[in-house]
């Protein structure tokens, strides 16, 4: 499904700067893209991941991992991938829930983009995926903008889970925070 196709963009500073935002795959004619915030150090802050030194690696990540992913779209303007946002696909008992991911370029950040990009997957993921109840993203304590993104996009904050996840030889509590298919539709 064209993800652009079943959204309506909200009224927002972005909007006006950035009118030709949209989601789509993530190609490897795209690497050149890629590398941009893929190797900024910024952007990786608060990432599992280091950042890329190399195209080599960001053309393995993007054949490997991206390209048979189930849901990840370059996040686009004018339809340049400036960044990337995705929700990770469970199965049994965790079928009915999925994580969201992000990640934008540093030149673009404070402008309303990711918040756009989550209201679009907002609603076009509950839709594709119907078995989906629950959207939810983890997100590191300090990372202040990144929680603001999710509110702003009608996310609940549940809570703080504490020395959760290992990123870069140290331990880091998370906030939880989710949007679930009855939020959406309420
Ligand atoms: C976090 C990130 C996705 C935000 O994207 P963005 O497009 O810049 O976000 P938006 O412009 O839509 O919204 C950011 C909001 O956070 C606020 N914000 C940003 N940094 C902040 C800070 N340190 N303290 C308080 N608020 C902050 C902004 O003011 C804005 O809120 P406002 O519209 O009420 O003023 C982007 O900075 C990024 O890619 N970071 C690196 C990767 C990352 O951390 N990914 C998320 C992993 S969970």
């Amino acid at each position: 499904m064209e993800v652009t196709s079943v959204v309506q963009l909200d009224q927002t500073k972005a909007k006006d700067e950035y009118p030709n935002l949209s989601l789509r795959p993530l190609q490897v004619s795209d690497v050149d893209d890629f590398m941009v915030w893929a190797s900024e150090e910024k952007v990786t802050r608060f990432c599992t991941w280091e950042p890329y030194t190399n195209k080599e690696d960001g053309l393995n990540y993007i054949k490997n991992i991206v390209v048979p992913h189930p849901w990840l779209r370059a996040i686009c303007i004018d339809d340049r991938p400036v960044g990337a946002i995705s929700v990770s696909a469970n199965s049994g008992n965790d079928k009915c829930r999925g994580e969201l991911g992000y990640v934008l370029a540093f030149k673009y950040w404070g402008k309303g983009i990711v918040t756009r990009a989550v209201k679009m997957v907002v609603e076009t993921i509950f839709v594709e995926w119907p078995h989906l109840e629950r959207l939810e993203a983890l997100v590191d304590v300090e990372n202040v903008g990144s929680q603001r993104v999710l509110e702003k996009a009608g996310f609940q904050r549940e809570g703080v889970l504490r020395k959760y996840l290992i990123v870069k030889g140290r331990s880091r509590d998370r906030v939880m925070l989710s949007f679930l298919s009855t939020d959406y539709q309420s």
